[in-house]
């Protein structure tokens, strides 16, 4: 009979709701006005990310699938076994929760409280802890909690899947990644598995980011609402297009809301004008060639890399060792 253990759970962060609309303002005030793609993902804006990957168009997460069911075995070659397995794709321990058994690793730590208990229920083996904190802007942990999370004398393999690293601008993906590397640890055979998707062909970049169904303009869209729930703005989203382009010389697709016409929109203590044409900035999503991507990774002090694709080279994951 196997014991079943509990999930463990460390609150580090809570909300600053005058920080949100502060910054939210901040953004919407601007000459060019834009917002951070977090706050895309309310409850519903979660939920239509989750749409958007069952999506035809929408290639990265069934390609990023297909890699590691085609390449697990290699993967479980480098990677070493019985590591304490960190994952920072936040929104879906299912990614993680598939390698278990490619990856064996002894401890499961994430970054959020949500499935964990659904996991540890498929995994009563699994120590698992779950940790309640935005790492974005770094992933260094208080000391006290770092020891007891991360074991000392275990290596450490993070997770980062998905090719979230494309909302960093190149400039922060690489201190990102020091941080990541930093986070590593002391011992031999740490590293960091991450996803990223390729630059590849304009109409097959930007077809992802405005499928026919238009379920990527409803997430987009939503921001709208999520808005006005948050600081009392007055959006219209009939008012707004949904808009995605490649911006080749940034090698980014980028989201944009235009305004279909010129108006106006209020809150408690403000209002701006948009005139028809003009944009919010929502997202930035940074494809990368992978000699470039293994670049980054060795600039940001990772001692070696190595890369699986699918046969398109549509998708990348790439083992990237510490030390
Ligand atoms: C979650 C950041 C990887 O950039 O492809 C999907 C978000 N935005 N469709 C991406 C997203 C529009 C996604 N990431």
């Amino acid at each position: 009979m196997t014991v079943s253990k509990q999930p463990t759970f460390h609150q580090l962060f809570t909300t600053d709701h005058d920080a949100v609309r502060a910054e939210l303002l901040t953004g919407l005030t601007a000459p060019t006005a834009h917002t951070s793609p977090k706050f895309l993902y309310d409850a519903l804006g979660s939920r239509l990310f989750e749409a958007i990957t069952e999506l035809p168009e929408y290639y990265p997460t069934r390609t990023e699938a297909t890699i590691f069911e085609r390449h697990g075995a290699a993967m479980a070659g480098v990677v070493p076994a019985g590591a304490t397995l960190v994952d920072l794709g936040a929104g879906n321990c299912n990614k993680a929760a598939s390698l278990f058994g490619t990856l064996h690793p002894s401890r499961y730590v994430a970054f959020l409280r949500n499935a964990l208990a659904c996991l540890q229920r498929q995994f009563p083996a699994m120590d698992m802890v779950g940790l309640g904190l935005d790492f974005s802007a770094g992933l260094a942990l208080p000391a006290n909690l770092a020891s007891q999370v991360l074991p000392a004398d275990s290596p450490r393999v993070l997770f980062y899947p998905g090719s979230s690293i494309g909302n960093f601008t190149p400039g922060d993906a690489l201190a990102f990644l020091r941080s990541v590397r930093t986070a590593c640890g002391p011992v031999a055979g740490s590293g960091l598995l991450i996803g990223v998707d390729l630059v590849k062909d304009t109409a097959e970049l930007e077809a992802a980011y405005d499928d026919a169904l238009g379920v990527t303009a409803a997430f987009n869209l939503n921001l709208l609402l999520h808005t006005n729930r948050t600081v009392g703005t007055d959006f219209n989203v009939r008012e707004w297009l949904h808009v995605a382009l490649f911006n080749a010389a940034e090698s980014r697709i980028e989201m944009h809301l235009q305004a279909r016409h010129t108006l106006t929109v209020h809150w408690p203590g403000g209002q701006r004008t948009f005139t028809g044409g003009e944009r919010i900035h929502t997202e930035n999503s940074y494809k990368w060639t992978l000699p470039r991507f293994q670049a980054l990774l060795s600039d940001a002090g990772f001692a070696a890399s190595q890369a699986w694709t699918d046969e398109g080279q549509r998708f990348a994951v790439c083992w990237a060792r510490a030390l």
